[in-house]
C-alpha cells in the first residue's frame, strides 16, 4: 500500500478518509518536527499533510522518490518551497476560499480591539482597578467612519473590505496588482501607492503573503510614514512586521495600539510586545472557528486523495499551487 504522513494531529474522523486507500502514517502530538525528521518521514511517503510548522524544501525532498503530493492545511505556504517542489514533480496544495470569512471576522475583530483598547480594558477590569465608574476611563479610537488600509487584497483583503462597509468606512488598499474596476466597487476600495495607504490610514491591516522580499515591508521606515495615532492588525505573517521598531512606535505613542495575530518568531514572542500595554496578541488564530478548521483538514484531504489518483477529482485537486508538477511527476 502507498504510505501518507500527517505531521500533526488534526481531526480524526476527517484524516481516516485516507485509511481507505493508504498506510497513514499519524503524529500523535503536536510536534515541531526537525528538519531531519520531516525528511526521513518524507521519504518513505507517497503523500503528506502538513501544516505552517513544517519547514519543506529541496533538502528535505531529496530523499523522498515516490513522494507526489503535499497538502498544506492553510493558505499561506511560505513553509514550503514550491519552485523546488515542482522541480522534483511534487504537487503541493493549500486552503483557500474556506477560511477566507472566518480569518477576516478575526482581523476585524482585532482591528476593533486595537483602537477600543478591548484587550487592554480587559486586564485593567480584571487586575482590580475598576472602583468607581467615569467618563475619561480607556479611551479610544473610533473605527466607523474611519480610513481603512488594507495591505494585500486578496480574497481575505477583499472580505475585510467588505465589513467595513457597514461600518461606513473608507477603504484604501495596496496590492501589488491593482484589482478589476468591478471587484474594486464591489468592495468600494480605492487603490493607492504604499506611502499614501501609510499616510492616509487611520487603521492599516496586514493581509499579504510571506515571501522573504516582503521581510520587514513594515520596517522603522513604513512606521514613521503612517498617520499619528494610528494603529497596525497584521493576520498575515510576523515577518512582515520589524518588531522592534513597532515596539518603537507603540512605546513612542506614535501608533494608538496594535494588534497582532502571527510573529516573527512564533511561538516565541518578543519580549518588548509582550510588555507593551496598548498592543492586542493572540497565538495565531484568525482561521480558529470549529467549523473553519474542519474544512481546512477536509479540503486538503480532497486535495491530496485527487493529487494521487482517488476519489470524483482523480488528477484534478481542487485546489493546487502547481499544476505544473504533475507534468514533471
Ligand atoms: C494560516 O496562517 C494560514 O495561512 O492558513
Ligand atoms: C490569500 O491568499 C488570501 O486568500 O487572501
Amino acid at each position: 500500500r502507498r504510505r501518507v504522513w500527517v505531521s500533526q494531529p488534526l481531526f480524526d474522523d476527517i484524516v481516516a478518509r485516507l485509511d481507505a486507500h493508504f498506510d497513514v502514517i499519524r503524529t500523535a502530538a503536536v510536534t515541531r518536527h526537525s528538519p531531519q525528521a520531516i525528511a526521513a518521514a518524507l521519504a518513505r511517503a507517497d503523500g503528506a499533510l502538513v501544516t505552517l510548522n513544517d519547514a519543506i524544501g529541496a533538502a528535505e525532498v531529496a530523499g523522498a522518490p515516490r513522494l507526489r503530493a503535499i497538502a498544506n492545511v492553510g493558505v499561506g505556504y511560505d513553509n514550503i518551497d514550491l519552485a523546488a517542489m515542482t522541480r522534483a514533480g511534487i504537487l503541493v496544495s493549500n486552503t483557500p476560499d474556506v477560511l477566507t470569512e472566518t480569518t477576516a471576522d478575526f482581523g476585524f475583530a482585532l482591528m476593533l480591539a486595537a483602537a477600543r483598547r478591548i484587550g487592554e480594558a480587559e486586564r485593567w477590569l480584571r487586575a482590580g482597578h475598576w472602583r468607581q465608574w467615569s467618563f475619561d476611563t480607556l479611551l479610544g479610537g473610533d473605527v466607523h467612519g474611519a480610513t481603512l488600509g488594507i495591505l494585500g487584497m486578496g480574497r481575505i483583503g477583499q472580505a475585510v473590505a467588505r465589513r467595513a462597509a457597514g461600518f461606513r468606512m473608507r477603504v484604501l488598499y495596496h496590492n501589488r496588482r491593482r484589482l478589476a474596476d468591478a471587484v474594486e466597487r464591489d468592495c468600494r476600495a480605492e487603490y493607492v501607492g504604499f506611502d499614501d495607504l501609510l499616510a492616509r490610514s487611520d487603521h492599516l491591516i496586514l493581509v499579504l503573503p510571506y515571501s522573504p522580499q516582503a521581510r520587514h515591508l513594515v520596517d522603522a521606515a513604513a512606521l514613521a510614514k503612517m498617520k499619528p495615532g494610528a494603529t497596525l492588525t497584521n493576520i498575515a505573517r510576523g515577518g512582515l512586521v520589524d518588531e522592534d521598531a513597532l515596539a518603537d512606535a507603540l512605546a513612542a505613542g506614535r501608533l494608538a495600539a496594535a494588534a497582532l495575530d502571527v510573529f516573527e518568531g512564533e511561538p516565541a514572542v518578543n519580549p518588548r510586545l509582550l510588555a507593551l500595554p496598548n498592543l492586542v496578541l493572540t497565538p495565531h488564530i484568525a482561521s480558529a472557528s470549529r467549523a473553519t478548521r474542519r474544512a481546512m483538514v477536509a479540503l486538503a484531504v480532497d486535495n491530496l486523495l485527487a493529487a494521487l489518483g482517488y476519489g470524483p477529482d482523480a488528477g484534478k485537486p481542487p485546489t493546487p499551487l502547481n499544476p505544473e508538477a504533475l507534468a514533471v511527476g
